[in-house]
């Protein structure tokens, strides 16, 4: 049985959450392949909100086993507070959630290295949420990390230790100024790990492989989005880890040719949160209504995020890494009321006309040449139906669908599960 991929073809924040929510009654398997608590995926329902931040977004369903991959990095702090928002959902954790061995451990002293790390940047600092990925990662590649399977071993305590000492050593190479008291830090941290200890812990991989050879339906659930990729974003403005369909089958040991359908979701126009580069950002009138009307703040961070208009030019490069089979349109409900939209088909790269993404898109070198569209009025956000999509909405999706040469199967018009149009 292949396994399907759900992934963000942005900046994230697309809305993942709700997505993998709505389409968790077809898996029996969700398992998040990369990033950490950097995340966070909303999902909507009976009228309340729930923020996952490493958890996978399949844990309200009975149907689900959900599992969290060994791409992934995890910070116990924060993993027991989304286990204590949990708690009164009458969850069976031990027996729903998974722990791969091999996903690595955020330690304290990570989150305080990423503050140094951005600290010293300065103007140049990379917009990160600070919850310790990049350096967790730096770790992982360097072979320094700790996973989860080490804190089954006898002298766990003695390699935290170890490695903290050095982060501390580290930390004072930054010329900053990063005040902390690392026994409360720790002392957290440790009652963290002695609840994350309670958990399953599995070789995923193997638990993975079986599933597909019993025919169980697997979803892996992405993080962030492709221009945050490690390798295809706008880097150094990116997440560490490789947020493209390959991350999948390294975050979860699942081999290539057992990839399935590539579901890739995007919002009907643009947002950004943390610094780099965005063509199409808006910054007049139309940008704050998309920001005040899509309620776009981080759901990690609550930091505003930067709005622009869709960028075709960036969709279209996503769309070609990760191999998409179908997409989703997010938040076309947020458009309505727009007298014109703008699509933005190719780039003005110094002095001439592109349709790809270039190594720099950087502000001199690129300027967005727009398509515009008409807009509609209609209030979508009560439509259940497809047939009930105005016109000008249905010319918006054709054109998309017919420069990405892909089928938008979903149109998500709210937050809420229900919002939901299949086509
Ligand atoms: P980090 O992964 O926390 O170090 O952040 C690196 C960059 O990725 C920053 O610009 C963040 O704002 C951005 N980022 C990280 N995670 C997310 C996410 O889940 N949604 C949107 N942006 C994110």
């Amino acid at each position: 049985m292949a396994v399907d991929l759900l992934l963000g073809l942005q900046w994230g924040d697309e809305g993942k959450g709700k997505i993998v929510d709505v389409l968790t009654k077809d898996y029996d398997i969700i398992a998040r392949f990369q990033g950490g608590p950097n995340a966070g995926h909303t999902l909507e329902f009976d009228g309340i909100k729930h923020v996952l931040h490493t958890i996978p977004s399949g844990i309200f369903h009975e149907n689900a086993m959900n599992i969290v991959g060994n791409g992934v990095v995890i910070d116990p702090v924060i993993f027991k507070k989304e286990l204590d928002n949990l708690k009164k959902f009458n969850i069976d954790i031990k027996s729903k959630l998974l722990i791969s061995r091999k996903a690595h451990l955020i330690l304290p002293t990570h989150r305080l290295l990423d503050a140094a790390s951005e600290a010293a940047k300065g103007k140049a600092k990379i917009g990160s949420t600070l919850k310790g990925i990049g350096p967790t990662y730096m770790d992982k590649t360097g072979r320094n990390g700790m996973r989860i399977g080490d804190l089954e071993l006898d002298d766990w305590k003695e390699k935290y230790r170890a490695l903290a000492n050095k982060h501390e050593a580290m930390i004072g190479f930054y010329d900053v100024d990063i005040q902390y008291d690392l026994k409360d830090l720790e002392s957290e941290f440790f009652a963290a790990v002695k609840e994350l200890k309670s958990l399953t812990f599995i070789d995923s991989e193997e638990y993975l492989f079986k599933a597909q050879k019993e025919g169980k339906k697997i979803l892996a659930e992405g993080a962030q989005g492709s221009l945050l990729d490690i390798d295809f974003g706008t880097y150094p403005f990116v997440t560490s880890s490789n947020t493209t369909a390959a991350g999948a089958c390294t975050g979860l040991g699942v081999a290539p040719n057992k990839i399935g359908d590539v579901k890739g979701i995007f919002k009907a126009y643009t947002t950004r949160v943390g610094s780099g580069p965005f063509p199409t950002e808006l910054f007049d009138e139309d940008g704050e209504t998309m920001g005040r009307v899509g309620n776009e703040f981080g759901a990690t961070t609550g930091r505003p995020r930067r709005c622009g208009w869709l960028d075709l030019v960036a969709l279209k490069y996503a769309v070609q890494i990760n191999g998409v089979t179908e997409l989703m349109m997010m938040k076309g409900d947020v458009l309505s009321g727009f007298k014109k939209l703008k699509i933005c088909t190719a780039y003005n790269y110094k002095g001439d006309v592109i349709k790809h993404l270039p190594y720099n898109i950087e502000p001199e070198n690129v300027t967005p040449i727009y398509t515009e569209m008409e807009g509609w009025k209609k209030d979508l956000t009560q439509l259940t139906k497809p047939e009930e999509l105005p016109p000008a909405l249905n010319a918006y999706i054709d054109f998309l669908e017919k420069e990405l040469e892909v089928p938008i199967k979903i149109v998500s018009v709210g937050p809420d599960r229900t919002q939901t149009i299949h086509r």
